[in-house]
């Protein structure tokens, strides 16, 4: 029995909406992974399993796919206190530390998933990592306002981690356009060619610069990793 990707992502969104219940204030994450979470969330809504839910997306596709089947939607004005957020991950380490943004909506995401009473992670097990910031991006939002200062900023900040700062672009930088965030923010994704050492240490450094908004790091935030693989689900919590 081989499972695709996407089917160990959609075990994963399934097992976490049998922790939703009716009445419930949820964050609804973005990402391919997050999407069947929604999909299954309102799929037991139109069957009556669940009611009463109060959706908060955590970027406007969520919001448009939430809109397009019927989820009641508010946000955190409105619901300051959210009971239990859904979200993806690009990176899970073993200490339930998290990369997350490359889909590109880490601001709205980590407003909610802070706001969240329990946070449950879903991914396939290719998002296990020993260390977070080691396989790829480690995305940062910053104000386009010379964007190009703030990343030589933040390359610098890295300079003993053998950092590379790059302006995310879109569709792959194919035609050049810069990737713009919900926000109207840009991002720019961190590489690192050595271990950044001590996470928060690096999270505060990166914050303390003006003209971050926010990162990718979501340190300390999860409260449940749900990891679908071919042998099955592992729950992990904090
Ligand atoms: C969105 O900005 C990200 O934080 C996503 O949660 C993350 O990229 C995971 O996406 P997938 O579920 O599509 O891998």
């Amino acid at each position: 029995l081989i499972l695709t990707q996407d089917e160990l992502k959609k075990i994963a969104a399934y097992k976490a909406v049998e922790s939703v219940q009716s009445g419930m204030v949820l964050g609804l994450g973005t990402g391919s992974t997050a999407k069947h979470a929604v999909d299954r969330i309102a799929e037991l809504l139109h069957q009556g399993k669940l009611k009463n839910i109060t959706g908060i997306p955590t970027s406007k596709k969520t919001h448009q796919q939430a809109v397009s089947l019927g989820i009641p939607l508010s946000d955190l004005d409105s619901h300051p206190v959210v009971d239990l957020a859904i979200d993806g991950a690009d990176e899970v380490d073993s200490n339930l530390n998290l990369v997350k943004g490359r889909g590109g909506s880490l601001l709205r995401e980590k407003m909610i998933e802070s706001a969240c009473k329990k946070f449950i992670v879903i991914v396939d097990e290719s998002k296990l990592v020993a260390h977070v910031g080691a396989s790829g991006a480690m995305p940062v939002e910053v104000v386009p306002f010379c964007w190009k200062f703030t990343q030589n900023r933040l390359q610098s900040l890295f300079d003993y981690a053998g950092c590379v700062a790059k302006l995310r672009l879109s569709n792959g930088g194919e035609d050049g356009e810069i990737f713009v965030t919900d926000n109207r923010n840009y991002i720019v994704d961190l590489f690192f060619k050595k271990d950044v050492g001590d996470l928060k240490t690096a999270s505060d450094a990166i914050l303390r610069l003006a003209g971050v908004v926010e990162h990718g790091m979501f340190l300390d935030m999860a409260t449940t990793v749900i990891v679908a693989g071919e042998l099955g689900i592992t729950i992990k919590n904090k």
